[in-house]
């Protein structure tokens, strides 16, 4: 994983729908930005030591810029409200290389892309690439009321009737039936769905419901409501050698930051994927939404900002 900080300076924001700002971002040097692929995110340093992950909406094929959008989300945890308040045109900002825990399976006959509400993000940059590659799609934008998406625009202009927009105070006829938009079950078909958490837990328990296989179905959570409390276990560290009690309220992380082991974490609520370690032994109870269930079913990954342990003891590799 590259961990280099980028100077990017703010190219351009812009409002739009509902509380969206969209910035655009250049490198301050000039220079093109890191190569990304369809379904990256970049790390995004807000200030006062948040750091908040957002996906790229851009074409891929394009790396002079990269794209943002950001929802005013008064219920999270700061970062967005600050992005707001504080990041202006011209202003300079740490970002950091784009990552992919999101990737699109290219060899897919059929791709259905499913945006709730700022869930947009990432399948517009999947839509610009599977336009590029004459692939056949379909994508969903789901809004709660009509005019409160960004890039509605933009959507049509690029994708035309590929995009279907739904909008949930509108006539019933129109909203997003996953049922009906994933059925027949196909083998070439893959599903990707981001938004707000109750929209991806409803569409992902729609597709499978239907009979598609977890391996045809991606999601990327943007936050979850995590419950980290359950019964107090022992975590050993097998390279620094350090044992440590994992109390009734306390997460694995915050117990190791205690004995003084350092944890690299950026959501701490289990959707970004920066805190997993292999797992040596014990059987960890996954609470995250970041591993798939065939990774959860494996056993040998955890979360170490949320998940806890089946058993009295686990050896982590850290
Ligand atoms: S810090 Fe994001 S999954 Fe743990």
């Amino acid at each position: 994983m590259n961990n280099e900080l980028i100077d990017a300076v703010i190219q351009s924001r812009t409002e739009q729908g509902s509380g969206i700002a969209v910035l655009e971002l250049v490198a301050k040097d000039g220079k093109p930005l890191p190569e990304f692929t369809a379904g990256a995110h970049i790390d995004v340093h807000v200030g006062n030591g948040l750091i908040r992950q957002y996906s790229l909406c851009n074409d891929p094929a394009s790396n002079d810029a990269y794209r943002i959008g950001v929802l005013n989300d008064p219920n999270s945890r700061g970062g967005s409200v600050k992005i707001h308040t504080d990041f202006a045109a011209n202003q300079t900002v740490s970002i950091s290389a784009p990552r992919n825990h999101f990737p699109l399976n290219e060899n897919a006959t059929k791709t259905i892309l499913a945006g709730g509400g700022i869930g947009i993000t990432p399948m517009m940059a999947m839509a610009y690439r599977l336009l590029r590659e004459g692939k056949d799609f379909e994508l969903h934008y789901c809004t709660r009321t009509k005019g409160a998406g960004a890039f509605e625009q933009e959507l049509v202009a690029e994708f035309g009737d590929r995009v279907v927009f739904h909008y949930d105070d509108q006539d019933k006829s129109q909203l997003f039936a996953p049922q009906t938009t994933f059925s027949p079950v196909d083998p070439g078909t893959h599903i990707y769905v981001c938004g707000p958490t109750g929209f991806m837990d409803w569409v992902i328990d729609n597709a499978k419901k239907i009979g598609y296989p977890s391996e045809q179905v991606h999601f990327e959570y943007f936050s979850a409501d995590v419950d980290t409390t359950g019964e107090s276990f022992e975590v050993y560290c097998e390279q620094s050698d350090v044992t440590v009690t994992v109390g009734t309220n306390d997460t694995i992380a915050k117990a190791l930051q205690k004995a003084g082991i350092k944890v690299s974490m950026s959501c701490e609520e289990g959707v970004c994927g920066t805190c997993i370690t292999d797992v040596l032994e014990g059987e960890p109870d996954h609470r995250d939404h970041f591993l798939t269930d065939e990774e959860k079913a494996d056993n040998d990954q955890i979360a170490l900002c949320c998940s806890r342990a089946k058993c009295s003891r686990l050896v982590i590799d850290l």
